[in-house]
């Protein structure tokens, strides 16, 4: 049970963007991808999820045996994956719980995705609190004058809800406050208890004092340059990423 990618190399506008990538995520483990500004770590994870801009030009990506290079992002959603966007859209005339009980209702193969869901609003009002996300913002527009630190936390509650199999994280810790950053730490170890596949992408060392990777994985100009564990972490927390050279 896991998600492999072998091989891939990926082009936006014909320009290469990611070359030569290859990577397992184990089931219910956390795998780190790190790497400065403009690596390539979005668009690893716009990939995986089937961005139609992301156009992939050698490799594969296996999803639990299955071949999914060419499934739409609808079909991956389906089977388990989830992206915690690095800068979530404002979505006027949509909210949290429209959202939620829409999404709940497709997945339970009803016709109305406005029908509502028993209790959903009380569980995202207990959710949206240990996350501390206020009430009011489960029925504002999706994530329209929501501060980032909010944007960061409506995400993170989707994630807790729909409880995905495979959750691919870019930057959930960015533009955090150390409570902030604790949150997205507790949300990844709660995933990962129930079985969860966690892809979590960091700028920062800062959420892996809280949380132990299985494996981290350094990008560098759209190539995977380095894999290993904490130490690397710990060397990036250290060194930056200058010892990357050109
Ligand atoms: N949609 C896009 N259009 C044009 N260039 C892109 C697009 N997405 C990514 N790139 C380019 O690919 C490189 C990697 O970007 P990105 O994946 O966003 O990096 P990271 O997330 O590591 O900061 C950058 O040079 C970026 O300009
Ligand atoms: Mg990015």
């Amino acid at each position: 049970m896991t998600l492999e990618i072998i091989d891939l190399s990926v082009n936006v506008d014909s320009k290469p963007v990611l070359r030569d990538i290859n990577l397992r995520v184990e089931k219910g483990k956390l795998t780190v991808i790190m790497g400065p500004n403009g690596s390539g770590k979005t668009s690893l994870a716009y990939t995986i999820m089937g961005h139609p801009n992301y156009k992939v030009v050698k490799g594969k990506i296996f999803l639990e045996g299955e071949d999914i290079t060419n499934k739409t992002p609808d079909e991956r959603a389906n089977k388990g994956l989830f992206l915690v966007f690095q800068n979530p859209i404002e979505i006027p005339g949509i909210n949290l719980l429209s959202l939620l009980t829409a999404v709940l209702n497709k997945k339970k193969g009803k016709t109305d995705l406005t029908e509502p869901i028993l209790d959903l609003r009380k569980k995202l009002v207990v959710e949206a609190r240990m996350i501390g996300l206020k009430e009011e913002l489960l029925e504002r527009d999706l994530n329209v004058g929501f501060s980032g630190g909010e944007k960061k936390r409506s995400e993170l509650l989707q994630v807790k809800i729909l409880r995905p199999k495979y959750v691919i994280m870019d930057e959930p810790d960015s533009g955090l406050d150390v409570d902030g950053v604790r949150i997205v730490a507790d949300v990844i170890r709660e995933m990962l208890s129930t079985g969860a596949s966690i892809i979590l992408i960091t700028h920062y060392p800062r959420v892996l004092q809280y949380i132990d990777p299985h494996k981290v994985v350094i990008l560098y100009k759209g190539r995977i340059v380095a894999k290993g564990g904490k130490e690397l972490v710990e060397k990036i927390d250290r060194e930056g990423y200058k010892w990357l050279g050109d």
